[in-house]
């Protein structure tokens, strides 16, 4: 299964015979603004990284968990998956073809996952699944890569008590979820993140451990490129992806980064009110110049619909602008860009 990804330029540069370094690439949702890196130590270079309880600290505060631990980004994580599910579950080594669960517009990386795994899949999109079968998974994006759509708290909740009752594990993708209050994330609903807090209740929660939050670092900070993020989980799970990935998978300037970003409260703030203000200039770009379009945004990118989307694609990469042409091929997805790259799509819109 050959996935197309925003961001790979280099090849729709070759494609259209357009220098690498002429075009305005908007195709994928990485923040145009990235945090500021300070100077890097260089005995973080020289040593083997380590994975510090300060940094667990930091984003067991950050992303409001009770158990985390850094990947090498979500990715990483999305690719072992079916394997380490195999391995905990045991219920898989019958040799019944097990059932994934996914949207059916959506971050491909997870289909093809749990397709290489062998597993069947079922598409949803709207409405999460309620009628899944015993042991499989269920993984949701949320918000959705490209369509923005989001699930409440309360949907989540009943789906992982339906996942609980069939004993499937439900991964939860909230890559885009830096750019929401906190009370959007599903993560401090995994477990009990207040550990004064340990009533029954809580302890007969704690018997349904199949449930991960995967979250991503480089979108919202703008620092794709560094490879780290974080799964949030229950205890079990976060020993299990301990042990998966290794001693030195993440990268010591990686680690000293993310470490520094995740407590930066005041950047995040001003991180956040900067993608906002952004993502309405870009959607108002777009509506000027294509008024009966229909737009779904989020603070990261923006997805617009189009009955002939490929047609503008090909315009677009005719004049050296590069964004993502969805999977349906009923969509351009913009990602966010600052004030050079808005001119520089408002000089090509003028002319198209
Ligand atoms: C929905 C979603 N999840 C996960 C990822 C993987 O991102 P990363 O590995 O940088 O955390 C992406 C990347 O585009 C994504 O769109």
């Amino acid at each position: 299964m050959a996935i197309i990804h925003g961001g790979q330029l280099s090849k729709v540069a070759k494609q259209f015979g357009i220098p690498e370094q002429e075009w305005l690439d908007l195709s994928t949702g990485i923040a145009p603004f990235s945090y500021a890196i300070s100077a890097i130590p260089e005995k973080i270079w020289q040593d083997l990284p380590t994975i510090s309880p300060s940094l667990i600290t930091a984003a067991q505060q950050y992303y409001q968990a009770k158990f985390c631990w850094p990947v090498a980004g979500s990715q990483q994580l999305i690719e072992k998956l079916p394997s380490l599910w195999n391995d905990k579950n045991s219920a898989i080594k019958s040799g019944k073809i097990q059932h994934a669960y996914l949207p059916k517009v959506g971050y491909k990386e997870h289909q093809r996952a749990w397709s290489l795994a062998g597993y069947q899949i079922h598409f949803y999109q709207d409405t999460l699944p309620d009628n899944v079968e015993k042991n499989s998974v269920v993984v949701v994006i949320n918000p959705n890569n490209p369509l923005t759509d989001t699930f409440s708290i309360q949907q989540l909740t009943q789906l992982k008590a339906h996942c609980q009752q069939q004993k499937a594990l439900l991964i939860i993708d909230e890559a885009f979820a830096d750019i929401f209050p906190s009370e959007f994330s599903f993560v401090p609903h995994l477990t009990n993140y207040n550990e004064n807090n340990n009533d029954s209740a809580n302890d007969n929660d704690n018997e349904y451990d199949d449930l991960i939050v995967l979250r991503s670092f480089g979108k919202f900070f703008g620092l794709a490129g560094i490879r780290i993020g974080f799964a949030c989980t229950t205890e079990t799970w976060r020993d299990i992806i301990k042990e998966s990935i290794g001693p030195w998978s993440i990268n010591g300037p990686a680690l000293f980064i993310a470490e520094q970003a995740l407590q930066d409260r005041q950047w995040q703030i001003e991180q956040s009110l900067r993608l906002e203000k952004y993502s309405k200039k870009l959607q108002e770009l777009i509506k000027s110049h294509l008024p009966n379009v229909s737009i779904k945004a989020n603070a990261l990118f923006i997805t617009v619909f189009l009955d002939n989307a490929a047609s503008v694609y090909e315009k677009l990469c005719q004049q050296g602008v590069y964004v993502r042409l969805t999977d349906e091929q009923n969509a351009l997805r913009f990602g966010v860009g600052n004030d050079q790259q808005l001119q520089h799509l408002t000089d090509v819109l003028n002319k198209l």
